[in-house]
């Protein structure tokens, strides 16, 4: 059962039961406090003050899992803050928020990091509880780090793409059922209502230019999406250490956040039987033993609660369309619905490096080329190489917040979606 993985029939990997927008006992008050003034403390400057002047609170009042998401949610906001929110970045993380982020980490099965669950999956709420909330007229969120309009955009399209795919995943289920039964006629209708689906996602993500500006996403907004991996030009060599107390806990180091970190976008994948390899890696290098199927976006699921993990390693066992499409080639109706959903997939991640490419590529370049024209604040985030860090791993080249060398891993996982198009006979 799909609610056995905390997944929704409806919205699909978004909960079920809306996202907090506080946490109801009045004991985690001060988290709320600060999360109700996070924006003008960050700008003041005095965030890193109030945290490690915070109380450490135990988790064991949080009851609910809605409680849980919450409390990671505000906490990997503080975090991310606490480390990127001043002058120069902070390699510690009080015990304020390291202790009661760890255990809220290991409870929801996750690293201690602002990730893609924290940020978009339970940041939001419907601005109306008697409407949908596949519609990016019928959301806002609860918690940014710039209090921006291009924030809350920024993590609203993700939700409502998430959404939108939502009903996906129990159709695609019955597909693999009606495909081990032979019905061809309920696969085809599947696969149709999927790639139109797909197309309406698209839809959605290219709306990200309508109220999320490229300036306000790379200057003020990514650097705080940053993780302490390859983050050495920025000024943390060894990661971040979560203290607890005693300061002697280990540096660490995990990604950033990243949409990579989405579960819909694997499921995509599963169900068509898209397979991705290492960057760089060749179709047929992939058969060398022991070469790891696919490298960042596996690694990737680590950074998806367990129950999502879970469900995409099961999905991942039970997947059968493609082999049961390749093995009626002469089914015309089948075959053109499984390419028209390749079609689509692929022109999703065509829109989606376009928009990398406004988003990161051209402002990394006017940056570079502007750097005697910047603002104070800008010249001052250049020069931490705040915002350029992000733009370069300690290899000094373009990087993700994820990590990744952006375009040839984009472009190749692109590739990769067209590569199993089955011709008809
Ligand atoms: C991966 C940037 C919005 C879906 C990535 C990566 C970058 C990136 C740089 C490479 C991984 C990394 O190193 O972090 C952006 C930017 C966005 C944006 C600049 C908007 C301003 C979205 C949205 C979606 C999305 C709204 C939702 C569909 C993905 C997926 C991947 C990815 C699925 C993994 C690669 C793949 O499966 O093809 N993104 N992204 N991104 N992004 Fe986005
Ligand atoms: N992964 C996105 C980036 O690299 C957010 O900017």
């Amino acid at each position: 059962r799909l609610e056995d993985y905390d997944i929704s029939p409806q919205n699909g990997f978004l909960p079920s039961e809306l996202p907090l927008e506080i946490l109801p006992d009045a004991y985690y008050q001060p988290w709320e406090t600060v999360g109700r003034s996070f924006q003008s403390l960050i700008l003041a400057k005095r965030l890193r003050q109030i945290i490690d002047a915070l109380p450490v609170l135990s988790t064991e009042f949080l009851l609910t899992e809605a409680e849980w998401r919450r409390a990671y949610s505000i906490l990997g906001f503080m975090a991310h803050a606490y480390v990127w929110g001043g002058d120069r970045p902070a390699d510690i993380v009080p015990p304020s928020v390291s202790i009661p982020f760890l255990q809220t980490c290991k409870h929801l099965e996750l690293p201690p990091v602002a990730t893609y669950a924290g940020v978009c999956l339970w940041n939001w709420r419907p601005l109306f509880d008697d409407e949908q909330v596949d519609s990016l007229e019928n959301l806002a969120t609860h918690m940014t780090f710039t209090g921006s309009l291009d924030e809350s955009w920024f993590y609203l399209v993700s939700v409502a793409i998430e959404a939108r795919a939502g009903p996906i995943i129990p159709l695609m289920i019955q597909a693999i059922g009606a495909a081990r039964r032979n019905e061809s006629n309920v696969v085809v209708e599947c696969l149709r209502a999927f790639a139109e689906r797909l197309d309406e996602i698209g839809g959605l993500l290219e709306r990200m230019y309508e109220s999320c500006d490229p300036h306000v996403f790379y200057h003020r907004i990514r650097p705080f999406l940053a993780g302490g991996k390859n983050m050495a030009d920025a000024g943390l060599p060894n990661g971040v250490m979560f203290d607890d107390g005693t300061g002697e806990q280990p540096y660490v180091q995990f990604a950033g956040g990243s949409n990579a970190q989405s579960s819909v976008i694997q499921f995509f994948d599963i169900i068509l039987g898209v397979e991705h390899r290492q960057t760089g890696e060749k179709k047929s290098d992939s058969s060398a033993p022991g070469a790891p199927a696919h490298g960042f976006l596996l690694e990737m699921r680590k950074y998806m609660p367990g129950p999502h993990r879970r469900f995409l390693e099961q999905v991942e066992r039970v997947a059968n369309i493609r082999e049961y499409v390749t093995s009626r080639r002469h089914d015309r109706a089948l075959v053109t619905a499984y390419d028209a959903c390749l079609a689509m997939l692929r022109t999703l991640r065509d829109k989606h490096i376009q928009i990398v490419s406004r988003y990161i590529i051209i402002k990394s370049r006017e940056s570079r080329s502007d750097s005697r024209s910047l603002s104070p604040k800008e010249a001052s985030a250049q020069r931490l190489n705040l915002a350029n860090t992000v733009r370069r791993g300690s290899s000094k080249k373009l990087r993700g917040t994820g990590g990744t060398a952006l375009i040839p891993f984009l472009k190749q996982a692109r590739d990769e979606t067209g590569e199993p198009a089955i011709d008809a006979w």
